[in-house]
């Protein structure tokens, strides 16, 4: 048996759980239009996302949608839905265009979820109208065959963590994972594919749309104004183009199953990051109460706001990474050094640009040294508004563009030892010996 083969038959939901799962999707179905029924609108109730594709693995989520006619506002469609959701699911509001809800029915994790019935895509009010189409799509173009070599695919992006279009992934949606595999006829020709793949890879299956910027453009088959790989990003696009190299070289069950890294110790840590000869720092933040997927943006904005800042104070960020707990937002940066000298070079204008006289009688009693002259420009040694990143960071994380409700006021920063001494090793080791999923 191939190892393809041997994978699907350990992840193929069975027989079992399949009726399972189907017995509980009518029985919703039912209590979902009996308590739509009173209203005077025509609202058909549909199951759609992986479970109504075939696509799905084991313990799917439901995705049930109440598609409207067009002629309910908008305001009407939302407050009998939402009244749905509380009816049936008792669940939690959820945000996305418009308001719906999730909850749990025979154990199963519920998105229910309203949209207009639309005829087509160009009528298209908001994303979700979209998500019949998917589905339909999905189902007529594949078999039986194809709709497992679809769970291999999406299995195989869960294992090296490029799965979900969430924003903590950043990664390949289910629908995007199945237009792959249609288009390029399964896993393995899509992993060949992907091999070659170079930024900006673009793909049509159907209408080719307008152009588009992005790390890869997949355009809708049912509606090519709009790039199913709009949340990839190019850490997420590489890694998976990684994966597939490396997975032609050298195929192993360990990209589907990866092992459990273990964290290594205190000892090993500080023993790793002394042979670097670099130095660490973290940013702690307060966990505001928003959105997960709205949360998950703003720390990654945060991130990349605090490495600018550290980069342009000469700090030198060598990587970082970051967690969330129930309570803190952590980001760990490994720097060249987190202590600075009193002094650095300014570098002034050209020597025969006007600016050139103001720049000299601006320095001309510098306590460092007068003006010199380096490759044609006027330079001056003076000293640096801050010599370590602790006060750098408490004076700059505020200006440096972090996340809306990020709160810089609640900030701690530890330094290179209490970080060592008190950061998750899980978030430390990642940090400090980086590898692949595929070769732990
Ligand atoms: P899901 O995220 O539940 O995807 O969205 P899925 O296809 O059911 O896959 P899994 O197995 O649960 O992970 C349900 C539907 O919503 C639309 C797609 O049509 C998808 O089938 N959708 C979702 C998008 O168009 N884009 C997204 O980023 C997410
Ligand atoms: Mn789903």
């Amino acid at each position: 048996m191939s190892l393809e083969e041997t994978v699907l038959k350990k992840i193929r939901p069975s027989k079992k759980e399949t009726k399972t799962i189907m017995d509980s999707v009518v029985r919703l179905k039912g209590i979902v239009g009996d308590f739509l029924r009173p209203y005077a609108y025509d609202v058909s109730v549909v199951l759609v996302g992986s479970v109504a594709k075939g696509t799905f693995l084991s313990k799917p989520d439901l995705d049930v949608f109440m598609m409207f006619p067009e002629s309910v506002p908008e305001d009407e469609m939302v407050r009998i839905a939402l009244a749905a959701g509380d009816e049936v699911l008792r669940g939690e509001r959820m945000y996305a265009e418009h308001p719906y809800t999730r909850g749990t029915f025979d154990g199963l994790t519920v998105d229910l979820v309203p949209c207009y019935a639309i005829k087509d895509t160009t009528k298209l009010m908001s994303a979700v109208d979209r998500t019949p189409f998917h589905t339909e799509y999905v189902i007529s173009h594949t078999d039986e065959t194809l709709r497992d070599e679809i769970r291999l695919l999406k299995v195989f992006m869960k294992g090296i963590g490029t799965y979900g279009a969430e924003p903590n992934t950043r990664g390949f949606s289910g629908y995007l994972c199945e237009s792959l595999a249609i288009h390029y006829g399964g896993f393995l020709n899509t992993v060949r594919a992907a091999a070659d793949w170079k930024e900006g890879v673009t793909i049509a299956l159907e209408k080719r749309g307008p152009a588009m910027l992005g790390p890869m453009i997949l355009y809708d088959p049912v509606d090519a104004k709009r790039n199913v790989a709009s949340a990839v990003h190019i850490d997420t696009f590489a890694t998976f183009v990684a994966a597939c190299k490396r997975y032609l070289e050298e195929p192993s069950d360990k990209f589907f199953f990866p092992a459990e890294r273990p964290a290594l110790s205190e000892g090993t840590l500080s023993d790793l990051s002394e042979m670097h000869g670099s130095r660490l720092i973290t940013v702690i933040f307060d966990r505001p109460d928003v959105n997960r997927d709205n949360l998950y943006s703003q720390i990654w904005k945060t991130r990349y706001a605090i490495s600018r800042k550290l980069d342009s104070y000469d700090f030198t960020v060598l990587r970082a990474v970051h967690d969330m707990t129930r309570t803190k937002i952590v980001i760990v940066y490994e720097l060249e050094r987190d202590m600075l000298s009193k002094t650095f070079k300014h570098i002034g204008p050209p020597v025969w640009v006007r600016a050139a006289s103001s720049f000299l009688s601006k320095w001309k009693d510098n306590e460092y040294g007068g003006p010199f002259i380096d490759e044609g420009q006027w330079n001056v040694v003076t000293e640096r508004r801050h010599r370590s990143v602790l006060d750098m960071l408490a004076d700059e994380v505020a200006v440096a563009g972090i996340g809306r409700d990020i709160i810089p006021e609640m900030l701690l920063i530890l330094d290179h030892d209490e970080t060592l001494l008190s950061v998750n090793k899980d978030l430390l080791t990642e940090l400090l010996d980086p590898k692949q999923p595929w070769d732990v």
